[in-house]
């Protein structure tokens, strides 16, 4: 057993570990009950799972806990924004009900969320782009892409 520092959400918490290769995911769903990461594929390539580490999007299910370091920001969408004050990604995908079974949502999300940050007046094609290996199954893509330009012009 072993003890693993993090900094979540803008919160530091202490988690106890058998493995210290344990996906990131497990820590934040299992030992802080953060839901808003999805396990989909476990193998990088749907991106349910991503979440920002130090404002960049990652791919929680492949990344092991060894590689971050207490002092790094790890946010879930659950640290994005609240019910009373949502990102205005959050609002934009209400708004434009862009949402089936929500299972990809979460990474479409935050995967938008960390492009947005650094191109705040995305084309659709570089929305489309910056989207493209987040899978969705429901084929819900294109009022995706309307949230998403939605946001950037909010
Ligand atoms: S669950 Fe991580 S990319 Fe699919
Ligand atoms: S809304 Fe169902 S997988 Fe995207």
């Amino acid at each position: 057993m072993a003890t693993k520092a993090l900094k979540v959400n803008g919160k530091r918490v202490s988690i106890t570990i058998d493995d210290p290769e344990m996906p990131l995911l497990y820590a934040l769903r299992d030992n802080l009950a953060l839901k808003g990461p999805r396990f989909g594929c476990g193998l990088a390539q749907c991106g349910s799972c991503t979440v920002h580490v130090d404002g960049k999007a990652v791919r929680s299910c492949v990344t092991p806990l060894s590689s971050i370091r207490a002092g790094q920001k790890v946010v879930t969408l659950e640290g994005l924004g609240t019910r009373q004050r949502p990102h205005p990604l959050q609002k934009a995908f209400i708004e434009e009900q862009a949402v089936q079974c929500g299972y990809c949502i979460n990474g479409m999300i935050m995967e938008s969320a960390a492009f947005l940050a650094s191109n705040k007046n995305p084309t659709e094609a570089q929305i489309k782009q910056a989207l493209a290996n987040n899978l969705c199954r429901c084929g819900t893509h294109a009022r995706i892409v309307r949230a998403v330009k939605r946001a950037a012009n909010a």
